[in-house]
């Protein structure tokens, strides 16, 4: 029982690098579950601030081993520069494992990503253009490369020459862009293979080592529930699970050895991307929130939309998720406002409703029901317990577990490691 799953509430963004950071304080083992560089994690620590993309939040602890899991896709351009980066700052590498068996983003992908959506038109789904639905598609189409491919050259060229006119096919009669060629693939993920070699493995023996001594395994997850593949608005999502379910998949780890599942959430919600988003505050207050919660994508830079915390969909993660306990971030964000709004229901052609539905027209045409609690118009910076927090503060965390159905375990006030609130003993 000692496999934690960590996996975000709403759209992604909800700070799960932070909590996985310091939950990685206590763990053997972090195992990045799924998605890929679409992902962006910041983790601050004294001076320092770290951007991830792909390896796992746990790498600044150098006694944790870090796998980046079966369900991952990796661009290796994107992780050799982060590599290098971590390095460059005294980062230990030693412990970071990467599963042969997760999938590779190749140089078509993001190339059809843009061009894909361009073609949406108005219907595009505001994707990070990493490449990442293109390749989850290959994967399941079969016709992915694997991590494992490196270690294969003449299979990997074999393939591509059964899987590239595919894709010169789409890219020059349907797009008209510039075909790419298997010599010049090759080379550049020969390199990578050379590069790489002493990162890849069959993290299988270890993984199943780990959790048979009742070490503690982190399994971290991407991006956040209303984004996976089936759970989330379809199709404004991202192309993996980031759901609970998802994470065993990506990581191969049963469920019987799950002895809880945090779910982190932001104190308010915010989404990247087109869909469908029913808290969403336009004008003033969701400038304010934006500005105040640094709310920009740690990959693309994009303004992140911004809204109230929406219990409906806090109760329907907990849900599908089996979440044990909340962990609530930014709730300092908040500190300034005299009154803060929570959406407790959703009234769809007259119907009430206590969960995001299926049909995403019917979940952009909602009438929406809030419960309005006093804000604390106090800084929260300084707690480190919830009794320093002010009545109001806790009386807002109160609401927000009753109505999701989990309590609030850990509070996170400000982005430095000791800015969290934590639970005694867990
Ligand atoms: P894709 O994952 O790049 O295909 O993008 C699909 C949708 O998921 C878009 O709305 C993206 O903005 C969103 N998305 C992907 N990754 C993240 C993430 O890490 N945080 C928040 N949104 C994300
Ligand atoms: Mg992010």
């Amino acid at each position: 029982m000692s496999v934690v799953i960590c996996l975000g509430g709403q759209w992604g963004d909800e700070g799960k690098g932070k909590i996985v950071d310091l939950l990685a304080e206590s763990a053997q083992m972090v195992i990045r579950s799924q998605g890929g560089n679409n992902a962006g994690h910041t983790v601050v620590v004294g001076e320092r601030t770290f951007k991830f993309n792909l390896i796992p939040a746990g790498i600044l602890h150098p006694e944790t081993v870090c796998v980046i899991g079966n369900g991952v896709v990796l661009d290796p351009k994107v992780l050799l520069a982060e590599l290098e980066d971590l390095e460059s700052q005294g980062a230990n590498l030693d412990n970071l494992v990467i599963s042969e068996r997760a999938h590779m983003i190749m140089p078509y992908h993001p190339v059809l990503d843009r061009m894909e959506e361009g073609a949406r038109g108005d219907d595009r789904l505001g994707t990070t253009y990493r490449g990442v639905g293109p390749a989850y598609s290959d994967k399941v189409r079969r016709i992915g490369f694997r991590v494992g491919d490196l270690q294969k050259l003449r299979f990997l060229e074999k393939k591509l020459s059964f899987v590239l006119p595919l894709k010169n096919d789409a890219l020059v009669r349907l797009y008209g862009a510039p075909p790419f060629t298997v010599e010049a693939i090759l080379a550049e993920y020969t390199d990578y293979a050379r590069r790489l070699d002493r990162f890849i493995r069959d993290p299988y023996p270890l993984i199943q080592g780990a959790v048979a001594r009742g070490e503690r395994v982190i399994l971290e997850g991407a991006q956040g529930t209303m984004l996976d593949l089936d759970l989330g608005t379809y199709p404004y999502v991202t192309s993996s699970y980031p759901s609970a379910g998802g994470a065993l998949a990506g990581a191969g780890i049963g469920p019987r050895y799950v002895g809880r599942t945090i779910g982190v959430f932001k104190a308010y919600t915010t989404r990247v991307g087109y869909g469908p988003f029913p808290t969403e505050l336009e004008g003033s207050l969701g400038e304010y929130l934006r500005e105040r919660g640094s709310e920009y994508g740690t990959t693309t830079g994009r303004a992140r939309r911004v809204g109230w915390f929406d219990a409906c969909v806090a109760r329907y993660a907990v849900g599908v998720n089996g979440i044990d306990s909340i962990a609530l971030t930014k709730l300092d964000v908040l500190d300034e406002l005299e009154v803060i709004r929570i959406c407790t229901g959703y009234r769809s052609k007259g119907e009430p409703t206590d969960h995001p539905m299926a049909n995403i027209s019917h979940l952009k045409h909602l009438e929406l029901e809030y419960e309005d609690v006093p804000g604390w118009q106090q800084s929260t910076t300084a707690a480190r317990q919830l009794s320093d927090l002010p009545g109001e503060a806790r009386q807002y965390l109160a609401r927000i577990a009753a109505l999701a159905g989990a309590p609030v375990d850990w509070v996170s006030v400000g982005a430095e490691r000791d800015q969290t609130i934590e639970p005694a003993a867990w």
